[in-house]
């Protein structure tokens, strides 16, 4: 719970600081991005995973609930393919929802824990989490939920990241629960299978995800002295401290993956 709580206060902190909202062009969203199709910039990137595990949905109709929707970026993604009244969003933080409102307004965004979902059995058709779930105590929980509310045929689709198991470090400096590092991709679907899921597809992503943030992020402080929209002895320091979280996540991040699984 402490561990929870701390990095609830480190995500309400960073995702309203002034680099991180210009770094994700005023976005809103916190995630490596999708950068195969192309993508010039992390918003682009970023929106592009979205719709990369949308398009994994075999149709995208009925209910989709957004899973730790942060402060709403992937959820206003959403609100191009469904109606409003047909979104809900959740996030464990109250900052991040009362942002998430604003940044989708119309659908329903509550304050909630991804491992016990206040909804009733089947109330959805598809379920989306963004880069989120090895935060939740535990990821084993968060599938056994995901299946439960889903409607038979529903379809569960994630990016989601496995962090070399070296760490107490990285399970306290990022809020990763020890029971989330999971030793291998193999290892990882057969959590799918466990909670019901059928058609359990796990996609390696890890250098069109987070192969494409480390690039773009050690690459973001010249473009933006080359712009002039940042000075030189801004994007010095900046370039330090880019390179620094490159190396970080380079270090810490196994594997990204992109995942869907249906409720038979
Ligand atoms: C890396 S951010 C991703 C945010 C958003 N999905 C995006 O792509 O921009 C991880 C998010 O997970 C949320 N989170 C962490 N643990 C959670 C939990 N147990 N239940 C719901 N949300 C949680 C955090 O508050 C944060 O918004």
């Amino acid at each position: 719970m402490v561990a929870q709580q701390k990095m609830i206060r480190i995500y309400d902190r960073v995702m309203k600081s002034s680099k991180q909202r210009r770094y994700y062009g005023g976005s809103g969203f916190y995630n490596f991005g999708y950068w195969a199709t192309g993508a010039t910039s992390q918003r682009e990137a970023s929106e592009a995973l979205v719709d990369t595990l949308l398009a994994r949905l075999p149709k995208k109709d009925g209910r989709i609930l957004d899973v730790a929707c942060g402060l709403g970026a992937s959820t206003k993604r959403l609100l191009l393919s469904y109606p409003p009244e047909a979104v809900t969003a959740i996030n464990i933080s109250a900052a991040q929802v009362a942002t998430a409102r604003q940044n989708a307004p119309g659908a329903m965004v509550l304050q909630m824990d991804a491992v016990k979902l206040a909804f009733a059995d089947e109330s959805f058709d598809a379920i989306i989490c963004v880069e989120a779930a090895f935060h939740f105590d535990t990821r084993a929980a968060f599938v056994a939920e995901a299946f439960r509310v889903l409607k038979p045929g529903g379809v569960l689709v994630l990016s989601d990241i496995l962090f070399r198991g070296f760490t107490s470090t990285i399970s306290d400096r990022l809020g990763v629960p020890k029971a989330n590092l999971v030793s291998d991709i193999a290892s990882y679907r057969v959590l799918f299978g466990v909670a019901g899921f059928q058609d359990v597809k796990v996609e390696d992503a890890t250098d069109n995800c987070l192969g494409g943030f480390r690039r773009s992020l050690v690459a973001w402080p010249a473009s933006e002295r080359a712009k002039g929209t940042m000075s030189l002895k801004s994007s010095l320091g900046t370039a330090i401290v880019c390179r620094l979280i490159a190396g970080y996540f380079g270090a810490v991040a196994k594997a990204y993956l992109l995942v869907s699984a249906r409720k038979p």
